[in-house]
């Protein structure tokens, strides 16, 4: 009885030390997995559709009204970066955006900025260029359709 007392720190000790050792391939195996998982997400981006929730807009019609409660929305949450017209503020004008952009790629990038400026060639491009990134304004699905009505009737909608 007495000897088991005795013995119970020193087998603490033994079991302690045999355990340390290992730590540098860990980290190793974590850095290969990282890398690759970002090279997947290059590989499945698709420039004319982004990258979100948004595929397949439904623009054959005008909607006027729409278009209307987009241009608030935009006054409320854009135009202190971007005018309508093709003048650079912040952020590029945004005059003929619904001519050079499908309407999937507008509501996306709209509603997922911070994903698609890390993927997208030409918004990588605009980063450097205007040196900040275009916030998340949080905006949910109706909004952001009335936002693109509008930049359609900018373009010449009707
Ligand atoms: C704080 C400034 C800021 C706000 C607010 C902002 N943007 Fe931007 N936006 C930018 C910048 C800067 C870019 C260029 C890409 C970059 O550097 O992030 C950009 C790019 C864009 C583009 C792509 C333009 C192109 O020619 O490809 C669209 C479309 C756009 N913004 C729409 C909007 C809409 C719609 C809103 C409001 C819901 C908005 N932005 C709010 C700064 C802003």
């Amino acid at each position: 009885m007495h000897l088991n007392k005795n013995l119970y720190p020193l087998l603490l000790l033994i079991s302690t030390l045999s355990c340390s050792g290992d730590k540098k391939s860990e980290t190793k195996h974590t850095e290969t997995v990282s890398n690759s998982t970002k090279n997947v997400e290059h590989k499945n981006y698709d420039i004319n559709k982004g990258l979100g929730q948004y595929d397949n807009i439904d623009v054959s019609k005008f909607d006027a009204q729409m278009a209307e409660n987009g241009q608030k929305i935009f006054q409320m949450n854009c135009i202190s970066c971007h005018n309508v017209s093709d003048k650079k503020l912040v952020g590029p004008g945004l005059k003929g955006i619904t001519t050079r952009h499908s309407a999937a790629w507008i509501m996306n990038f709209i509603s997922n900025p911070n994903e698609m400026l890390n993927l997208d060639p030409e918004l990588k491009q605009q980063v450097e260029t205007y040196g900040i990134k275009m916030p998340n304004q949080n905006l949910n699905p109706t909004q952001v359709r009335a936002i693109l009505e509008y930049l359609r009737q900018i373009d010449g909608a009707k």
